[in-house]
């Protein structure tokens, strides 16, 4: 079973909510939890706002701690972004990039994913690189062939070496915080697609051993089925993150189904 080759994930997406009360009151709850926390590798993307506060607070509670964007540059006259280095000086490992809300609302193309991409790695950050279609993309049947260029483009200048740092999440755009989730077998058909995308850039070992998340849409009641799939190795889970014993949950059947 190629899954064993590959870390299981369950990481958070916040998105723009939360606050130190919140943030609070989910470290707690995790703490006070008998979940298996060290099977899965668990992540918590926060605002950047909350980044330290995160990292303080999930020390004992084997979370990592990343955040939703970052510029490309290093540094400059870029009024209100924020560098890979500033996000990983606030304590974020890892950070979310190409994420379809990015894309649609603030304009970000597949080479702007790219260099973000490229700039994070260079910077020891971990990317969780997004993909996925839209609705209309789906409907006209073009699903596999959006995948792969997004996700040609995004590791263009990535080695076999820097995609050891990368986790990709599939999430198809018509699944995302709409409760209608991607069947397994559509999933898996995606998730497969980008497996074999990844081989073909970087060898089959090297494929073999890359994290695929899905998300959109996926909580304790879809998580199961979701898990089971071959090329599935975990969830980005926007809403059902935001409560913790929501979270747990996934966590808890993650544990069970892909962390063996
Ligand atoms: P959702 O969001 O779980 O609320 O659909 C997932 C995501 O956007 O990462």
């Amino acid at each position: 079973m190629d899954k064993r080759y590959r870390k299981a994930i369950i990481a958070g997406n916040w998105k723009m909510n939360g606050d130190n009360t919140s943030l609070k009151t989910f470290f707690k709850e995790v703490k006070q939890s008998k979940t298996p926390k060290n099977i899965t590798k668990n992540i918590l993307c926060v605002p950047a706002t909350l980044i330290t506060a995160a990292q303080g607070l999930s020390k004992s509670s084997k979370f990592s701690v990343g955040t939703q964007n970052m510029h490309f540059e290093q540094s400059g006259a870029y009024t209100g972004e924020l560098s890979a280095s500033m996000i990983m000086e606030a304590g974020a490992e890892y950070v979310i990039i190409g994420h379809s809300e990015r894309r649609k609302f603030f304009g970000e193309t597949d080479e702007i994913v790219a260099k973000k991409t490229t700039a994070a790695v260079l910077s020891g950050l971990k990317p969780i690189i997004c993909v996925g279609e839209t609705n209309c993309q789906r409907n006209f049947g073009v699903t596999l062939e959006v995948i792969r260029r997004q996700l040609k483009i995004a590791l263009s200048s990535i080695d076999a070496v820097q995609l050891k740092k990368i986790v990709i999440a599939y999430e198809p755009v018509w699944a995302i915080g709409t409760g209608r989730t991607a069947t397994p077998e559509q999933a898996q058909e995606v998730c497969k697609e980008i497996r074999t995308c990844l081989r073909e850039m970087y060898g089959a070992k090297s494929a073999r051993a890359v994290s695929i998340l899905y998300g959109g849409s996926l909580n304790a009641n879809n998580a199961r089925e979701i898990f089971e799939q071959y090329d599935i190795d975990g969830a980005l889970v926007g809403g059902a993150s935001l409560k913790a014993q929501d979270f747990l949950k996934i966590i808890e059947i993650g544990a069970e189904i892909i962390g063996k």
